[in-house]
């Protein structure tokens, strides 16, 4: 099978198309034939050498596709062959086969080709895991999510408006940006290079909000910190702008703030499992009936992969790119077979 090498650390122009061999599926596992795979912020961290495949994961990019199950490994008792999934894999999504626990396969939602279904697994977990079991954002309270454009930015406007009534704001850096996260539920969207804080500030009569969810961190975590109400809640899932920060103590002591981070991929099956569940649940019947949406900024094909990673280099994406794997029927809906 082709699949995607990263050569060395370096830019773009360091991922290989090369051969191997085509891996078998062992227990609770299942093989998929990817139709799509989506292109997310951690492969180009990992291409970069900042992020290196947990223990036992493929060294291979990609944490999601989307195509059909190829081979089903032992006991795996809820997929059968030829069924069309969408699923978060733990690494190897670049690649023209690809392994999966069954537990993190999903169905693609009704209505969705593959391309967009393999828009969905890493953002949508990323999120639901940081806003709602993390943050445990809860009804009507306020939001803020920093880089609102990006994939995992537009997923938690939606989940945040959709599923927790909640007011949401988002700050991204160009005018077109900030237009897309008003157009997925932001009340307001505002440019982090000025004073966002007061401008947030102003917008919340002077409240603040509930919860931030932030990817990039940096000099700005006491800012953050002061615009938190009473019991908030600051949520790292990167820090792309700086790894320390200094925090009054005595201001997170007297308003009972926390402040969390997470990083979902050396998470266990078991504990993906149950995000997938939850998803498949509560946002999947969102995604049918058309209130929560999937953008997709640029479907790329495989061997065009360097072009998919410098749109990220260059911030250029808002939402999501796919690597296409099979452009027959990328763009087809998948009939009404589904696994589950
Ligand atoms: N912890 C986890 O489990 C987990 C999992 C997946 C992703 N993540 C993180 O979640 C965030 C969103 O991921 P994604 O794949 O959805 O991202 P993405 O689409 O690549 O978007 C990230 C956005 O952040 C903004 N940004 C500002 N400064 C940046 C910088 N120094 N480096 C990179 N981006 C910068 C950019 O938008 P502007 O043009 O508005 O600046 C960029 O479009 C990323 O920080 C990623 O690392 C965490």
């Amino acid at each position: 099978m082709k699949v995607v090498e990263i050569e060395r650390p370096g830019g773009p122009e360091v991922l290989r198309i090369v051969e191997r061999q085509r891996p078998r599926p062992g227990p609770g596992e299942v093989l998929i034939r990817v139709v799509a795979a989506g292109v997310n912020r951690p492969d180009v961290q990992q291409r970069r050498g900042l992020y290196p495949p947990p223990p036992g994961a493929s060294d291979i990019p990609g944490l999601d596709a989307a195509g059909f199950v190829e081979e089903v490994g032992a006991g795996v008792k809820t997929l059968r062959v030829g069924a069309p999934v969408c699923a978060l894999v733990n690494g190897g999504g670049y690649a023209q086969y690809c392994l999966a626990p069954a537990v993190q396969c999903m169905p693609i939602p009704r209505g969705l080709n593959f391309i967009e279904g393999a828009s969905l697994p890493e953002v949508f977990f990323t999120a639901w895991n940081n806003l709602i079991w993390l943050a445990h954002l809860a009804d009507g309270e306020t939001l803020l999510i920093q880089g609102g454009a990006s994939g995992v930015g537009m997923a938690g406007i939606q989940i945040a408006r959709h599923l927790r009534q909640a007011t949401v704001f988002a700050t991204a850096g160009s005018p077109e940006k900030r237009d897309v996260c008003l157009s997925v539920g932001a009340k307001v969207a505002v440019d982090y290079r000025g004073a966002w804080d007061d401008e947030i500030r102003k917008h919340t009569g002077g409240a603040g909000v509930d919860v931030i969810l932030d990817g990039q961190a940096g000099p700005k975590t006491q800012r953050q910190l002061d615009l938190l109400k009473m019991d908030g809640r600051l949520v790292f899932i990167a820090s792309h702008e700086g790894e320390t920060a200094e925090v009054n103590v005595r201001s997170l002591v007297r308003r009972r703030l926390t402040i969390a981070g997470s990083t979902l991929r050396p998470r266990t099956a078991d504990y993906k499992g149950r995000l997938a569940r939850e998803l498949v649940a509560q946002v999947w019947p969102l995604i049918e009936d058309g209130r929560i949406k999937t953008h997709i900024h640029q479907a790329v094909q495989f061997h065009q992969v360097e072009d998919a990673h410098a749109i990220l280099d260059e911030n250029r994406q808002i939402g999501k790119v796919v690597l296409v794997l099979d452009p027959a029927i990328a763009t087809t809906v998948p009939g009404p077979m589904q696994p589950f």
